[in-house]
């Protein structure tokens, strides 16, 4: 398209969202639209325009346009048997190099039919205007959005639908599609997710040009793909709702690293050739099978945790669902707005379902010699009432005598409430100077671990004696449940103290 035509898409934006904030300022004062009709701004009743398509999918067909519903056209509602009864889903795709649907779009369609079996689920096509170069496409989104808006509020208008039973999901580009569709509406619509909202020219740009929190009632954002520098990076690194959630970091997916995609490829022959940009949309596209996650295994539920960093996470200190600083993640969240955008994070398993189980190990290394190591492999066993979990791999970053260390562990197995956890030291490779003035070990007296799904804190102690010894290629440390763990304030008081008094020094975290 030509530098001319961008110009006046310009300007029509913006006339466009001096038009919206009028209206949306007379919504504000007529709230009750069946008193009060809000007026229209008249260019959002011009449908002549509309280049997208709106199809309803069907839960029997989920891959095939069947039916599109034509804005302007009412006749296409009854013919696509639209249901005026219930929640509404409208799926926006992002960018394509093949100018078709990906194989996700069915999926979501049929996932969310399989959640909710008498919803709409409504599927925008401008594969045309996602089909070019990707700064093309991207600066399309403002049309795009536009597009969806008038078909929003049309349908609205025509069968009086609740704004709260309309739910808008877009992934990479189609997030921001969302965001300005949201933003051009005549009222609020209930719900945007963002599926990993893409990076590359919307990390710097304002607020109206890309999704944001004032977009919808309720805004949830799933970062899957967020590497390098944020101008590069393919999902927008930036909060941009009310909970903008992490998945491992949000950075790069488990399963997604090159081995593995390139495995997949391979014993797909020919036809894995096809797939190589799988490589790169790997961890893109997790965001949306996390949702279809949340959506068809309702009883394996992901919980998230609000915390300031990765790090801060990793450390395994943001286990808490005090104060809603825990939540769902995807179609069962739960709608916590706060003034200012929650960052939550979770691990997950490299395929569905995705959930894991995350706990909090802390412990004191007591040591008597100065003891010093970086990067140590250990091995940790699970047992609980349900099952267990054996050796799993930890690298514990440092390994310091008479420290307090806090680290984040998790399984992808429910092995109910904790009973025993074995600890191995494993020894590496790398020659170690201690090692020639013999053992290595370390004294441990006791094991704290919080359980972040069932927030339960449990006291692990030596199997035998005061302590439990850590030693550097040496036996599995036995640790079982305390009886502290039942001990009255006064007595834990008690404890602490005396504690303090003898062996541990102040610096626990
Ligand atoms: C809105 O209008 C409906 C129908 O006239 C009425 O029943 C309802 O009480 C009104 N709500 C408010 C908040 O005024
Ligand atoms: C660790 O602390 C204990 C006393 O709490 C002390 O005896 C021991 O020497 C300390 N070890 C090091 C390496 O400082």
């Amino acid at each position: 398209m030509g530098k001319g035509n961008l110009h006046f898409l310009t300007v029509w934006i913006i006339l466009a969202q001096i038009l919206a904030t009028f209206s949306s300022t007379t919504t504000a004062v007529y709230d009750n639209s069946t008193v009060t009709p809000t007026p229209v701004p008249t260019w959002m009743l011009d449908y002549t325009g509309i280049v997208s398509k709106f199809s309803l999918r069907t839960a029997e067909e989920p891959d095939d346009d069947l039916c599109y519903i034509v804005p302007g056209e009412p006749e296409t509602i009854k013919e696509c048997e639209f249901n005026p009864e219930t929640q509404t889903f409208v799926i926006i795709h992002g960018w394509t190099v093949t100018g078709m649907f990906e194989s996700w779009v069915p999926k979501l369609v049929s996932a969310l039919y399989n959640r909710e079996p008498s919803a709409n689920v409504i599927v925008v096509d401008w594969l045309s205007r996602a089909n070019q170069h990707y700064p093309t496409s991207a600066a399309y989104t403002k049309l795009v959005g536009v597009d969806v808006a008038k078909f929003v509020n049309w349908i609205q208008n025509e069968l009086q639908l609740p704004w709260d039973k309309i739910h808008l999901l877009g992934y990479s580009l189609g997030a921001h599609v969302a965001g300005i569709a949201g933003d051009l509406t005549q009222r609020q619509i209930s719900r945007i997710t963002g599926l990993d909202p893409a990076g590359p020219t919307f990390e710097h740009a304002d607020n109206e040009n890309i999704l944001s929190p004032g977009d919808a009632q309720f805004v949830d954002v799933l970062h899957t793909n967020t590497r390098g520098s944020p101008d590069r990076s393919i999902g927008i690194q930036r909060s941009v709702g009310h909970i903008d959630i992490y998945p491992n970091g949000g950075t790069f997916q488990p399963g997604c690293d090159i081995q593995n995609t390139l495995m997949g490829i391979a014993s797909a022959g020919i036809k894995g050739l096809q797939n190589m940009d799988q490589l790169v949309k790997c961890s893109h596209e997790r965001s949306i099978h996390l949702f279809i996650d949340s959506l068809v295994n309702e009883d394996q539920q992901s919980m998230v945790y609000s915390c300031k960093t990765q790090d801060t996470f990793n450390k395994g200190l943001c286990l808490s669902c005090r104060k809603n600083r825990c939540n769902k993640l995807g179609y069962n969240v739960n709608k916590v707005r706060s003034p200012r955008s929650t960052k939550m994070y979770l691990k997950t398993r490299d395929m569905m379902p995705y959930k894991v189980f995350h706990y909090q190990v802390k412990m004191h290394f007591f040591s008597e010699k100065k003891l010093s190591f970086t990067e140590q492999p250990l091995m940790i066993s699970l047992f609980g009432t349900y099952g267990e979990k054996e050796n799993i791999p930890f690298q514990m970053p440092t390994l310091v005598g008479n420290t307090t260390v806090s680290f984040l562990l998790t399984t992808d197995t429910d092995i109910g409430d904790l009973m025993i956890v074995k600890l191995r030291w494993e020894k590496d490779t790398i020659f170690s100077w201690s090692d020639l003035w013999g053992r290595s070990k370390f004294h441990i007296r006791k094991l704290r671990v919080k359980s972040g799904e069932t927030q339960s804190r449990v006291i692990f102690k030596s199997k035998d004696g005061e302590f439990a010894f850590l030693v550097r290629g040496g036996e599995d440390t036995v640790f079982v449940k305390s009886k502290e763990d039942n001990m009255n304030r006064k007595e834990k008081l008690m404890h602490k103290l005396k504690m303090h008094g003898t062996l541990f020094s102040q610096n626990e975290a």
